[in-house]
């Protein structure tokens, strides 16, 4: 182990420079990879050969939960991924740093409640019926992207949901520049040196062009609540746009914190979803026995009422949870350390970037068995719940964590009792790329068919 990088002094094994500048190619272009590798080659705490900030990957489950969960009031989110993502998404709730983020919460929390959460069974059940009839205007046995579907689907389902919206028409453009501006941001935090947003690149161009898009979706959603009644009755169910709104009013919030907000939203519950349920599809395609055991479960639970459909279908459940812990969508948390700390023996200088990936941990051999396996059974026992973190951990974890799994489970019921998903001869599971979420490379094309 060195002493010093450049006066930084090393804290615990890992790369030197000349190892860094040998994996370049595969930092720019498979970033998850080159964790995986670091992993594998330095152990659960590994620093970085860079002296400023000093720069520590950790995956042990002592180290992520110290970071999350115990001493979370040591560590913020002023690092380059939070950074990056906020030129898109504005300072809204997900990268808010503590202050912002202490303000925002109660306001947007009720939106969240298990009450407010039972009426999105019967709007994702809507968004999956109209689905199952596209997919189904096509014919059967014809080779679909799922993917798109799951995209559209999603954004459906966050639009009726928090924004009272129907934002159908518009679904297309939507998505695709949620998508494009994303992966612009994120190919940019990957170079330091990238041009500044004000010279026309095309790169720039087009995130310009998406957050035009984006910035259009949040002053269609806000007119269409104008007029309405923007007091909130803590006892009635209530839209998330009317909370914000609601907040304006009482001067909690200003314009550009709703746009931020409402952004922030259609980017974290939209792509997020429709990634695990892509995966999910993706996986059960290649696993034809589990497949037919949802499909057996969803035609047991469909004559229940929706309300209770939920609870009776833990092997659903246990299939979305598997696919969250092989493609966790959001398979990066960084974290900058205000002070200084020691993690698992090895010191942490104060203002150190500490990189956390659910994709590692929720591979790691100490802690679950046949890691690299799909086995939606280990779910089914009790599990190490402290090393399953697809939604993070402590304050900080995600707000739509049972949103997730009321759009996942329900979705994968409906679409897997009607049809059946296979791979058309010669191809499987596709290769994935981690942008923001873990994207499968080209879709997830399948055969669907009438299940009989
Ligand atoms: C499978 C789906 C989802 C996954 C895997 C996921 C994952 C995550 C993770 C890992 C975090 C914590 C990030 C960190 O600690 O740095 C987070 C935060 C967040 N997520 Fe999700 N999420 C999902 C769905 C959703 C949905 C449906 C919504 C909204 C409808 C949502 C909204 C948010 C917000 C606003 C935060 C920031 C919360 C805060 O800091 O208070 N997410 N999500």
């Amino acid at each position: 182990m060195p002493e010093h990088f450049l006066g930084t002094p090393a804290t615990a094994p890992g790369p030197l420079g000349p190892d860094m500048l040998k994996d370049f190619a595969l930092i720019r272009r498979n970033p998850l990879e080159f964790l995986f590798k670091t992993w594998r080659s330095y152990g659960d705490v590994v620093q970085f050969p860079i002296p400023k900030p000093p720069t520590y990957l950790v995956n042990s489950p002592t180290g992520v939960r110290q970071v999350l969960v115990n001493n979370a009031k040591n560590y913020d989110k002023s690092t380059i991924q939070y950074g990056a993502l906020s030129l898109v998404t504005g300072s809204g709730l997900l990268t808010a740093n503590t202050d912002l983020w202490r303000e925002r919460r109660p306001i947007i929390q009720p939106a969240f409640h298990q009450k407010v959460l039972d009426n999105l069974i019967p709007v994702t059940n809507r968004a999956a019926q109209r689905m199952l009839h596209d997919i189904e205007r096509e014919v059967s046995g014809s080779v679909t992207d799922i993917d798109q579907f799951m995209l559209n689907a999603s954004l459906e389902v966050v639009g009726e949901f928090l924004f009272g919206s129907d934002l159908s028409d518009d679904a297309n453009a939507i998505t695709a520049a949620t998508l494009e501006a994303l992966e612009i941001v994120i190919k940019r935090a990957r170079v330091p040196l990238s041009p500044p947003q004000a010279i026309p690149t095309p790169g720039n161009r087009v995130l310009k062009r998406s957050l035009r898009t984006l910035d259009a979706a949040v002053s269609s959603i806000v007119r269409s609540r104008k007029g309405m009644d923007s007091t909130v009755d803590p006892n009635e169910v209530s839209h998330l746009v009317d909370l914000l709104l609601a907040a304006r009013s009482g001067g909690q919030i200003d314009r550009d914190g709703i746009r931020d907000e409402i952004v922030t939203f259609i980017i974290a519950g939209h792509e997020t979803v429709a990634s695990a349920l892509s995966w999910s599809i993706a996986l059960l395609a290649a696993h034809p026995d589990k497949q037919a055991q949802v499909a057996q479960e969803a035609r047991t639970a469909s004559a229940l009422e929706l309300h209770v459909k939920m609870a009776q279908m833990p092997y659903t459940q246990a299939v979305f949870n598997e696919t969250l812990r092989l493609y966790p969508p959001a398979w990066l948390i960084t974290r900058r350390a205000r002070g200084a700390d020691r993690i698992d023996e090895h010191d942490i200088p104060a203002g150190a970037l500490v990189i956390m990936s659910p994709a590692l941990l929720h591979r790691h051999p100490d802690i679950w068995g046949n890691p690299d396996t799909f086995a939606p059974e280990r779910f089914l026992d009790p599990y190490p719940r402290e090393s399953f973190i697809p939604f993070g951990a402590g304050l900080r974890q995600c707000i739509g964590k049972d949103f997730a799994y009321v759009e996942g489970v329900m979705m994968l019921a409906s679409l897997c009792e009607r049809l059946e998903f296979s791979y058309p001869d010669g191809q499987g599971l596709p290769a994935s790329d981690p942008l923001v979420t873990i994207r499968p490379v080209g879709g997830v094309k399948v055969r669907t068919t009438r299940r009989a």
